[in-house]
């Protein structure tokens, strides 16, 4: 039993990446927990993206992901992380503690600097307030894809310092990441499904775009009935990735030569369809109620902020803050 914490950054739609590889393990895993804190990381979509209509409906639709994927709102604290200041304050306590070359190490923030003309201090600080998001609820397990171990290591090493520094207080976080192929999906063109290669399944497309996805997939030109190749398959390896029993009877007929790429595709499609279809069925009916979601996310920022507070007032006292009255118990 654990405290879990894991959060979703607002800048773009949910596709199959984020299901199984982040939403559907953060789900059963809060099956074993004692506390678990979800929430949508739209601080940290500020490093990115400055349009706040864009930014309020992608909050929305990761919300409704969360919901679609199985959250519980009665088990699990779903929350929106703006709506709980204290993650800032807690940043800037820790951000004191954390060296500069500690920042300058990290690959985001690298990968910024070779790649954007002008990268903000949001976009170097972020591992900082990453660290706040997780420490301010105690957080001991953190769900992430392989992506984000970086981020979790350095939270651990803020988490080692202010603790070494104030006292213990903080437990230090540890990864979750699941295994296999789920931990990095492939996208339609080979590389690892991101929203920022333009290559993804969406979780929300309807049949018609998911079939224009997969027609997108590369394939060799091979004769009809000639063995196809198994090996780093786009087709086989989302096949594996929605529906594994599917995926053996498809790598057999690759071997065997009674398929040819034209209808592996089109039983890719099938299989992503029934896998999907519960999904979107949820998660078209709380788009179709957003006072639902509001409520539901109104209400898991007030438990989240009641515990944030708590956690700032001894912050406040350790480092020698003030602690106002509103923050005593
Ligand atoms: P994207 O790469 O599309 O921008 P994010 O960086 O917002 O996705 O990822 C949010 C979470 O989902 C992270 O924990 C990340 O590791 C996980 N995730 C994203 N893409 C994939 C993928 N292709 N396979 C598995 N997990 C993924
Ligand atoms: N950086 C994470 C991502 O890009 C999102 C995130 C923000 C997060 N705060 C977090 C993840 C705290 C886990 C814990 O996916």
């Amino acid at each position: 039993m654990a405290r879990i914490v894991t959060g979703v950054k607002p800048t773009g739609d949910l596709h199959l990446g984020h299901l199984v590889g982040l939403l559907e393990p953060a789900v059963s895993l809060a099956q074993s927990a004692d506390e678990v804190f979800y929430f949508i990381a739209d601080y940290h979509a500020l490093t990115s993206q400055h349009d706040p209509h864009q930014l309020e409906q992608h909050v929305r639709s990761i919300a409704v992901g969360f919901l679609a994927a199985g959250v519980d709102p009665n088990r699990i604290v779903l929350f929106r992380q703006s709506a709980v200041p204290e993650h800032t304050e807690l940043a800037w306590i820790l951000g004191t503690l954390t060296p500069m070359g500690l920042l300058e190490r990290a690959h985001a923030y690298k990968d910024a600097r070779a790649h954007r003309r002008e990268v903000n201090a949001g976009v170097f600080t972020y591992p900082v307030l990453m660290a706040a998001d997780i420490l301010i609820y105690r957080g001991e397990v953190v769900p992430v894809g392989r992506d984000q171990l970086q981020h979790l290591e350095m939270a651990r090493d803020i988490a080692k310092k202010f603790n070494h520094t104030y006292g213990a207080t903080f437990p230090l976080p540890q990864a979750r990441v699941e295994e296999g192929e789920r931990a990095a999906v492939i996208g339609i063109d080979g590389r690892k499904m991101s929203k920022s290669y333009r290559n993804t399944i969406p979780l929300l497309a309807d049949r018609a775009t998911i079939e224009a996805a997969v027609r997108r997939i590369v394939t060799r030109s091979i004769p009809q009935g000639q063995p196809l190749p198994t090996e780093g398959d786009t087709i086989l390896h989302l096949m594996h990735v929605v529906d594994p029993e599917r995926a053996a009877a498809l790598e057999r007929a690759y071997q065997s030569g009674a398929v040819g790429y034209a209808q592996a595709k089109q039983q890719l499609v099938d299989a992503i369809e029934d896998r999907l279809r519960p999904f979107r069925l949820r998660a078209q009916q709380l788009l179709e109620s957003p006072e639902t979601v509001d409520t539901i996310l109104q209400e898991g920022g007030k438990r989240a902020r009641r515990i944030a507070t708590e956690t700032m007032a001894e912050v406040r006292r350790k480092v020698g803050l003030a602690v106002p009255a509103r923050m005593r118990k």
